[in-house]
């Protein structure tokens, strides 16, 4: 596997991959790897002969009081993680690099980008689509793939990739949980061993709605209810929203009909975790 840390290095290499007829696939990731990015890694090897995975803590992503300086890094580790992963190139750009003195240019995806996550966390979106667009520049990637805990970043992602017409097919893969359901995120590093197990509401909420659904519930309303009640009765988790909605534009729904996007985001904590669930009637 090569690493390569500047902008022009990273080009250089997939300009010769390119030239030499091969496709790229890119998992931009934020580090301290896990099984979730492992899985995009195996989905990139599957689809792409080239495998180019970004390990980036994107500072415009961050809002003041969040958790940008203690973000877990290990840069050693996730280069020993995607060696066994088989990935071919490590993207570690650097802060100075991508956002140099002067920098002023943001891309924004209006209206999604301010639903759900985006109401608690202003400019979150502005900072992933800027510098996930950057990452589609600097690398050309034929495919790239998203987890799908971060619905609404790969929803955002893809209307971005498509109304800029961008020639990268966006792949959203599913969530990988851990044997007692909860949703795999490198936030749980920061979870003590009581807020671990206080972290399982978020995802027995979403199977209580699961089952709710299956046994002929349609109610949007009453699913949410359902869910804030199984978050309500852990003492350590705050909720931060529950909300049912279309999975494409994100606005409320009534109803369980077609498919329908239950996602919701918690602290535990100090930590704030998100998950989700499709629902299908
Ligand atoms: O999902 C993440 O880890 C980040 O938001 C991403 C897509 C790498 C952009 O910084």
């Amino acid at each position: 596997m090569e690493a390569v840390g500047s902008l022009s290095a990273m080009k250089a290499l997939a300009r010769d991959r390119r030239r030499s007829g091969l496709t790229i696939g890119l998992v931009p990731t934020m580090g301290c790897l896990h099984e979730g990015h492992l899985s995009l890694v195996r989905e990139s090897k599957a689809r792409a002969d080239v495998t180019v995975v970004s390990v980036f803590v994107n500072p415009a992503q961050f809002g003041p009081n969040e958790d940008f300086r203690r973000y877990p890094r290990d840069l050693a580790k996730d280069t020993a993680v995607l060696e066994r992963a088989g990935a071919d190139a490590l993207f570690h750009p650097s802060a100075a690099e991508v956002y140099p003195p002067g920098y002023r240019t943001y891309a924004e995806v209006t209206g999604l980008q301010d639903r759900l996550c985006g109401r608690s966390r202003p400019g979150h979106f502005r900072g992933v689509v800027t510098v996930v667009l950057k990452l589609f520049e600097i690398v050309r990637p034929d495919l790239a793939f998203f987890g799908a805990k971060d619905a609404q970043q790969a929803l955002i992602v893809r209307r971005m990739a498509a109304d800029l017409d961008l020639d990268v097919e966006i792949v959203t893969c599913p969530i990988v949980r851990e044997p007692d359901g909860l949703a795999l995120s490198s936030r749980n590093a920061y979870l003590g061993p009581e807020e671990r197990k206080a972290a399982l509401a978020l995802s027995t909420g979403l199977r209580w709605a699961e089952r709710a659904v299956a046994a002929g519930e349609r109610d949007a309303a009453r699913l949410a209810a359902g869910v804030r009640a199984v978050l309500e009765a852990e003492p350590l988790a705050r909720i931060d929203y529950v909300e049912a909605v279309d999975p494409e534009t994100l606005e409320p729904v009534a109803e369980v009909r077609g498919e329908v996007l239950l996602a919701l985001a918690a602290f535990i904590g100090p930590t704030r975790l998100i998950d989700n669930v499709r629902l299908r009637a």
